[in-house]
């Protein structure tokens, strides 16, 4: 079993960038009253305690949320993500911090399922007792699996609602999981290609991680966005997380607008040297 635990990076620059995507996505599935599928092929542990010594540890996070949520004027797609995370901390101190299972609950409606997918048995049993402890609605709308997210897609799409979210976000720390993602979205976009893919990706000095995106191009058909943040400049080491990306097929039509408000914005206020910048690419119908 892998030693990845998300607990030491919650809540870091890499998170930010996908949640506020994946919230914009989450607000605009809303807006019709179809029910939706969310489909987490990687779900961690749900929530995450900022003051727990793990996120100590590192402290990745204050880097990354606690800049945002002391920000000021965010942009829109910025507020509606810190709008789901105050209702962990609704006394204005941030403590909480929602991984994607649990934005997903909080945005969505009763109407809708989340189907969760978690690999690591530590992590899924904390996602299970937080799903237990903290969360209205989950018996009826929310499935947890300890099995292989990327197996476990094939039985999830295409969703009864023929409308669903799927996020892929592995932890990338077997370099498989490269394979895996193209593999997994090439068989995805057979079974169900109006689906919604986010797809997240580290920046790293890895070969695969630098060929990731242009290969998702290539089976994207045309419709896709592609949003990347660096923060600063890579390590001269050759370690660390200098940035992160995110590949979304099939995005709403909004999120393209959104990003070129946000990704700006972020880059002041999450990026640590002159190297920081963004990169937004899209083909849209
Ligand atoms: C980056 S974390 C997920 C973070 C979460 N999506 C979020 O945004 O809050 C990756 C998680 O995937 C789990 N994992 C790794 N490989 C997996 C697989 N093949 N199937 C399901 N879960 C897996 C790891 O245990 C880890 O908890």
């Amino acid at each position: 079993m892998f030693s990845y635990r998300h607990g030491f990076h919650a809540g870091n620059h890499a998170d930010v960038l996908k949640h506020i995507v994946l919230t914009h996505i989450l607000q605009y599935f809303n807006q019709k009253d179809a029910p939706y599928y969310f489909v987490d092929l990687h779900a961690g542990a749900g929530l995450y305690d900022l003051e727990g010594q793990w996120a100590q540890k590192i402290g990745e996070y204050i880097d990354g949320i606690a800049r945002v949520w002391e920000a000021k004027s965010p942009p829109p797609a910025v507020m509606q993500y810190l709008d789901l995370i105050r209702e962990l901390n609704p006394d204005g101190l941030l403590r909480i911090y929602p991984g994607s299972p649990w934005l997903a609950l909080e945005a969505c409606r009763s109407q809708d399922k989340l189907r969760l997918f978690e690999m690591h048995p530590n992590e899924a049993d904390i996602l299970r007792q937080n799903l237990d402890q903290r969360a209205h609605r989950v018996p009826r709308q929310t499935a947890v699996f300890g099995d292989d997210g990327f197996a476990g897609l094939k039985g999830h799409i295409p969703p009864p609602t023929r409308r669903a979210i799927v996020l892929i976000d592995p932890s990338y720390e077997d370099k498989n999981d490269y394979r895996r993602v193209v593999e997994t979205m090439k068989d995805a976009m057979v079974r169900f290609p109006t689906g919604c893919y986010a797809i997240w990706y580290p920046q790293i000095q890895r070969r695969e991680a630098q060929e990731l995106p242009r290969q998702l191009e290539k089976l994207a058909g045309q419709n896709w966005i592609h949003a990347s943040l660096t923060v600063h400049k890579p390590g001269s080491d050759g370690l660390g997380l200098h940035g992160s990306g995110i590949f979304v097929i099939n995005p709403p039509w909004t999120l393209t607008a959104a990003m070129k408000e946000t990704l700006p914005w972020l880059v002041r206020t999450l990026g640590t040297d002159e190297r920081a910048s963004y990169k937004l690419d899209f083909m849209s119908v």
